[in-house]
């Protein structure tokens, strides 16, 4: 099986192709799930969807049925979700919160803690049967970094943190906006794009789409008022070692946390003031202002997005098949906001990023357009060089350069070297020193 040359990445040229058939292929898909999504660390959840003991939540992550659980001692588990007897799964509801779960095949019950604590007519099982073996599975990894947790299907996997490399900075940025924490808001948008999932890992982190794609919005906020000049402009893009990458920008539409809008109301505006002026008072103005002015799109490998924009959406999206994907997103917000600014949040949230947003629905057509223009199948490959000889900035695309680097050398099975940092930093001789490297122009992923 072989599915050929994937990435070309001509470094003295300032040319990076991705060839199209890793967005349509069944047989990249079946890799990607085996060299990817087996080998990465994938996010599960937030602490605070588990408030308290025997609260749940029932996910399904590179398509496998987990719980992700506080047993009755506190801790956080993750469990595979299925039946140590003969396969049902064991949990049947997207969330609740439960002292024991009773399969209801034929009423195996196990507690919190994924201990098996009750066999009906368990004589009748030989003297070699031992319940304690019979406990619910935990996943192989749980890790968790600032309340967000992740597994790893690879129990040999790197830590968490090293995985994270610089987007562990980044959630800092975010967590740190909030004095008592972040909590997700319950509830979650759901919704599925016709298109394969690495399409929404390039949007989210694409400033180049910004301006064109959501016209409707920028016209919208123009019209309250707003100067729109600076938008997409200044910031820039970083790739974050292992894949990650951000691009960040002014927020001259607003920011509840720090940046008031005529949006919010007049009435905001006092409070808005008196959270940026905390915020910069516990991180120092600098950092503070990074935290409060800018907006950051963050992506961690492979397939969870921060958007910490007009309000913070932590997105996941899945592959169903090549050209199609579902996405959940949640919304966090800091604990301790008020109620009136966390519906100022939500009302952001909703306007911009929800399903019938400004926003959401000019990506889903955009990304559903770019999957149906593949079906031509004349142009080979798509072009994602913009910005490979300068430094990068928010509308290029070195941030999707890394995305890509990173799924090449997993799919390969080659070792992973940070080249956006190089291309960052590119002067003539260390552009020459590339050349006798491996993957120049990458080769062949094959199996
Ligand atoms: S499959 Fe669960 S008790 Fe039989
Ligand atoms: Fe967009």
């Amino acid at each position: 099986m072989g599915t050929g040359q994937m990435i070309v990445d001509d470094r003295d040229a300032g040319i990076f192709r991705v060839n199209r058939l890793s967005m349509t292929s069944n047989e990249v898909l079946q890799l990607e799930r085996k060299r990817i999504f087996d080998k990465c660390w994938l996010y599960l959840g937030h602490e605070s969807e588990l408030a308290g003991p025997g609260e749940y939540r029932r996910r399904v992550i590179a398509d496998r049925p987990l719980i992700f659980i506080r047993g009755n001692d506190g801790e956080y588990r993750a469990f595979y979700n299925t039946c140590t007897h003969r396969g049902a799964l064991i949990c049947r509801a997207d969330q609740g919160t439960a002292k024991v779960f009773q399969c209801f095949y034929h009423a195996w019950t196990f507690d919190n803690k994924g201990a098996l604590i009750g066999v009906p007519d368990e004589a009748g099982y030989g003297s070699g049967f031992e319940r304690e073996e019979m406990g619910l599975k935990p996943v192989e990894r749980l890790a968790q970094y600032r309340g967000f947790y992740f597994v790893a299907f690879d129990p040999l996997i790197e830590d968490l943190v090293d995985y994270l490399a610089g987007a562990a900075d980044y959630l800092d940025l975010v967590v740190d906006q909030s004095e008592e924490g972040m909590r997700i808001i319950p509830g979650t948008n759901k919704y599925a794009i016709k298109a394969n999932w690495k399409l929404l890992a390039e949007n989210s982190i694409d400033g180049y789409h910004g301006l064109p794609t959501h016209e409707t919005y920028w016209q919208y906020i123009a019209d309250l008022g707003v100067d729109m000049s600076g938008a997409m402009m200044g910031g820039g893009a970083r790739s974050l070692g292992n894949g990650h990458a951000v691009i960040q920008s002014p927020a001259p539409y607003g920011r509840p946390i720090a940046v008031w809008h005529p949006l919010f109301g007049e009435d905001m505006k006092p409070e808005i003031e008196s959270v940026r002026n905390r915020i910069w008072a516990r991180h120092g103005q600098e950092r503070g202002r990074m935290m409060t002015n800018e907006i950051r799109n963050l992506l961690i490998f492979p397939n969870l997005i921060i958007n910490d924009v007009m309000a913070i959406t932590v997105r996941q999206f899945w592959p169903l098949a090549p050209d199609n994907m579902e996405v959940t997103a949640w919304e966090l917000a800091p604990k301790d906001e008020t109620a009136k600014r966390l519906a100022t949040r939500l009302d952001s949230f909703l306007t911009f990023l929800g399903p019938g947003g400004f926003a959401t629905p000019d990506d889903v057509e955009a990304l559903e357009s770019c999957q149906s223009g593949f079906n031509a199948d004349a142009v080979a490959w798509s072009d994602i060089s913009r910005g490979m000889q300068r430094d990068p900035k928010t509308t290029d695309e070195l941030q999707m350069r890394a995305f890509w680097r990173r799924w090449s050398s997993l799919l390969q099975g080659v070792p992973h070297e940070d080249w956006e940092a190089t291309e960052q930093k590119r002067e003539p001789e260390q552009v020459a020193s590339t050349d006798g490297r491996p993957g120049k122009e990458l080769t062949g992923v094959s199996s």
